[in-house]
């Protein structure tokens, strides 16, 4: 079963669509090994799905403590998501790709920045013939990110000028990417980017709480899945906050 149709089954069985970004503070592997454990055990039943990022992989080791992690969530049938934000030459990206999913990620975050021959074509190969998925930036979530994603291009084909994140979108669905990443932030640009993939890629939007993404407004403009950090690993009471942030985004979703 693709990526993208497992963590839609995960999402329908948890009646949840809010997926952990688990980015714990900083302090010694023992403890981020402890900390992120307990705050994934705690939010197992409000979630359905896992992010972690570089930040935790590098304490922990890819293929020890990330593993156990990782471990956890797929024995609660939830898939895991690598945000390694994959940005290099085809052949360096092909083996980053390899390593993530023989540790068991079920899917990577990729830069279509660097184009598709000889820079995500080898990514997305590997990905398919395992089964795995491949979610691609489309529009980031920090408060620079139009610098970027919002620039405007000339088409090299057409010689149109387009919003460089329109492109991205367009290559998410000629790619067959199994999702999109789109800020919270931004919920216009979530709006506009769901009018040309529709449901055939489905909107993985970070920054509510933290980040200053409302729910609502990220939930009605189009966002399948929210990932969510610091609004729920640095609360008090990680369950409760999973709870409410995802009773609020099933309130809204569509
Ligand atoms: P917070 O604490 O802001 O954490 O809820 C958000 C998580 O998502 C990651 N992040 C992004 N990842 N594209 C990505 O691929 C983005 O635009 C983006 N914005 C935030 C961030 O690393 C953290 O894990």
């Amino acid at each position: 079963m693709s990526f993208k149709l497992r963590v839609e089954r995960a999402a329908h069985e948890k009646k949840s669509n809010i997926i952990l970004a688990l980015d714990p503070s900083v302090g010694s592997s023992h403890h981020l090994l402890k900390q992120s454990t307990r705050i994934l055990e705690e939010v197992i039943p409000h979630i359905c799905g896992l992010k972690i990022n570089r930040q935790l992989v590098l304490p922990l080791g890819l293929f020890n403590g990330t593993q156990k992690i990782l471990r956890l969530a797929q024995e609660e049938g939830l898939p895991t998501i690598m945000d390694c934000k994959i940005n290099d030459v085809g052949y360096t990206n092909r083996a980053i790709a390899d390593y993530y999913f023989k540790a068991g990620f079920d899917a990577v975050v990729a830069n279509p920045f660097v184009g598709w021959i000889d820079g995500l074509q080898p990514v997305f190969e590997v990905a398919k013939s395992t089964d795995r998925g491949v979610i691609l930036l489309v529009y980031m979530s920090h408060k620079g990110a139009p610098e970027g994603y919002g620039q405007t291009i000339q088409n090299p084909k057409t010689h149109n000028y387009t919003p460089q994140y329109v492109a991205f979108a367009e290559k998410a669905l000629t790619w067959k990417a199994d999702g999109a990443v789109v800020g919270a932030t931004y919920p216009e640009k979530i709006e506009e980017i769901h009018s040309i993939l529709k449901d055939n890629v489905p909107i993985f939007s970070p920054g509510v709480g933290a980040q200053g993404g409302d729910i609502e407004k990220a939930m009605k403009a189009g966002a399948r899945y929210l990932i969510v950090g610091r609004a729920i690993t640095l609360s008090k009471d990680p369950a409760e906050a999973a709870e409410r942030i995802r009773n609020i985004a099933q309130e809204h979703s569509k």
